[in-house]
């Protein structure tokens, strides 16, 4: 029996050395539950490319989309637990989903943290052609075209879905949302002048605000972001309060090896402390989190927290899936 006890002993700790020591031993996946092209697809990305530098293999990216993320959520959560697929996700994907899909899941124990990401306010922006100026000119528009305006949105419970449901209830709009596999291509969509208005990330519309192919009018946060800072914020634009930041993170299936999670948290870490990385992430109108909420741990915390605030909000605004 001892010998047994001793051999098994020995097998897991040979197994989680050999983890130790050889992971990775193959590509990775990162799942990203919207299209690719979006605001989600486009920070996988980045740090794909720069965690392939101190990991020694290559990230791949797949784009696993539909039901707000909650269909790319389900398939991360499913993997195997072998540190080869990471779940890519938010406060969307990661929180709002569990309170308006009946999700076969648990986002909170089915997943393990691996690291918090950056984060990005959102951006109220329309097409260019929308006869509106400011934010209390658009705001009267869509309130002149009820049930008719169209708020492209990645589906419902995504960030864009949540931030134009926060809207309205701000403002006694409503609007029509058009749901999309990701704000990528809803973007797409708004630069055509096909939809109206979309409650965006600032990391996925800063480009086209950049080139003028789209008009903002509205930062949701207290402050001005340093890569747009002609862009007034909801107080400054007189729709005080409207504060959202949308956060992202990484997660793996529950049972991944420590040794696993703590190596991709390390190659995180040292992306977002690469100079380069950092200048277009915050290029991008994105926030890096402080070093000392870049732990599994803190993450863990950060996720627990939100689920307890946003879910009776979201459960409150009885939100329909797709
Ligand atoms: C995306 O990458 O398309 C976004 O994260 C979607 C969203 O949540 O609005």
């Amino acid at each position: 029996m001892r010998t047994l006890l001793l051999a098994a002993l020995l097998t897991a700790t040979g197994v989680a050395g050999a983890v130790a020591q050889t992971y990775p031993t193959k590509p990775i996946t990162i799942v990203v539950p919207f299209a690719a092209g979006g605001p989600s697809d486009a920070m996988a990305r980045i740090l794909g490319d720069r965690m392939k530098a101190t990991l020694g293999q290559t990230f791949v990216i797949e784009n696993a989309t539909g039901a707000g993320g909650s269909i790319g959520v389900g398939r991360a959560v499913r993997a195997a637990p072998d540190g080869y697929t990471v779940s890519f996700g938010h406060l969307g994907t990661h929180v709002a989903n569990q309170a308006i899909y009946p999700l076969p899941y648990d986002m909170l124990t089915d997943l393990d943290p691996v690291v918090l990401l950056p984060s990005n306010p959102m951006v109220v922006v329309s097409r260019n052609s929308l006869p509106a100026k400011s934010l209390q000119e658009l705001i009267a528009w869509l309130k002149a075209n009820p049930d008719k305006a169209t708020a492209g949105t990645a589906g419902a419970g995504s960030g864009s879905h949540i931030g134009g449901v926060y809207m309205q209830n701000l403002t006694g709009l409503r609007l029509q949302f058009v749901p999309y596999r990701g704000t990528g291509p809803a973007l797409t969509d708004l630069v055509a002048g096909q939809i109206d208005i979309i409650v965006d990330q600032a990391s996925n519309s800063m480009q086209q605000i950049r080139t003028g192919n789209i008009r903002p009018y509205a930062i949701t946060d207290r402050k001005r972001l340093s890569a747009a800072p002609d862009i007034p914020t909801v107080d400054e634009a007189g729709l005080p309060g409207f504060y959202m930041t949308l956060w992202n993170g990484l997660w793996v299936p529950k049972g991944t090896p420590k040794e696993a999670i703590t190596r991709l948290n390390a190659a995180v870490v040292e992306a977002l402390g690469d100079p380069a990385v950092k200048q277009r992430l915050v290029d991008l109108g994105l926030e890096i989190p402080e070093r000392d909420q870049l732990t599994p741990e803190a993450l863990a915390v950060w996720h627990k927290a939100e689920a307890a605030k946003w879910w009776p909000i979201i459960k409150a605004a009885n939100i329909k899936p797709e």
